[in-house]
């Protein structure tokens, strides 16, 4: 008995990264950081000093959405109403004052994350994978951080704009266009492969920057 032509597809992009990082997300919201933020456990600097480390991050992955913007493939998942960077800068300014830019330090960690993005960031796996862990996370887990931060940490609109998508009225509609869009990106075998490594990369950039925003900020956490 032969198969029907279905079973046989190889499965679309967005399902291989779902399937293929479970166990990579599960590492990473269990995170000392991650978890004492989000359980109350920190403070303002904490949440304050992550932000900064997102504002460098974002910018690697917005310079090369804007360099890719013109590119065939490339275009279909770069999505204007997903920018970051003007959010985060007004988090900023609200949370450390009008001197914020002097007063951000940028961790090793975060440095090395935004030096990768900026490296890979041209091609189309890379980007695709470094595109859909950051954006369907802020649009995922990062709507319950915001309800957190809020919360726990006294903040109202004003601080948490990076997790707010004023032009994405429906986050799930939303987050199926972007699926659809990684789906007809037109991967060929290898280069899914090669995002889903490179996904699984962006997993462990992630953790490294929660490691050494734990070092700082959690009580019982070991010295960088
Ligand atoms: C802060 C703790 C976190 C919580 C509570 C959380 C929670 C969630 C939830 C509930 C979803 C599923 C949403 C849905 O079904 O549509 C999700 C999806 C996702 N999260 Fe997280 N998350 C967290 C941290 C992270 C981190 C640190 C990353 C990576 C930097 C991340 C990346 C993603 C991605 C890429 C998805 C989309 C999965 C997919 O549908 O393909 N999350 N998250």
């Amino acid at each position: 008995m032969s198969l029907p032509a279905e079973d046989l597809a190889p499965a679309p992009l967005s399902v291989v990264l779902r399937e293929g990082t479970r166990a990579a997300h599960g590492e990473a919201n269990s995170e000392q950081f991650v978890e004492e933020l989000l359980s109350g456990a920190l403070d303002r600097a904490a949440y304050a000093d992550l932000s900064a480390q997102l504002l460098v991050v974002y910018e690697a992955l917005e310079a090369a959405s804007a360099a890719l913007a013109g590119d065939d493939r490339a275009t279909s998942l770069v999505f204007e109403e997903l920018t970051r960077v003007p959010a985060i800068e007004r988090d900023l300014a609200y949370l450390y004052g009008p001197g914020w830019r002097a007063e951000i330090r940028i961790l090793p960690a975060t440095r090395a994350y935004a030096d990768h993005v900026r490296e890979v960031g041209s091609s189309l796996p890379h980007y695709a994978a470094h595109s859909y862990t950051r954006y369907l996370g802020d649009l995922s887990g990062g709507q319950i951080v915001k309800r957190m931060m809020k919360q726990h940490y006294g903040l109202g609109e004003e601080g948490v704009a990076f997790y707010t998508f004023p032009d994405i009225p429906k986050v799930k509609v939303f987050k199926d266009a972007y699926r659809a869009a990684l789906d007809g990106l037109g991967l060929d075998e290898t280069e899914v492969a090669t995002t889903l490594d490179e996904v699984h990369l962006a997993f462990r950039l992630n953790r490294a920057v929660f490691g050494e925003l734990a070092a700082i900020h959690c009580g019982n956490a070991q010295a960088v």
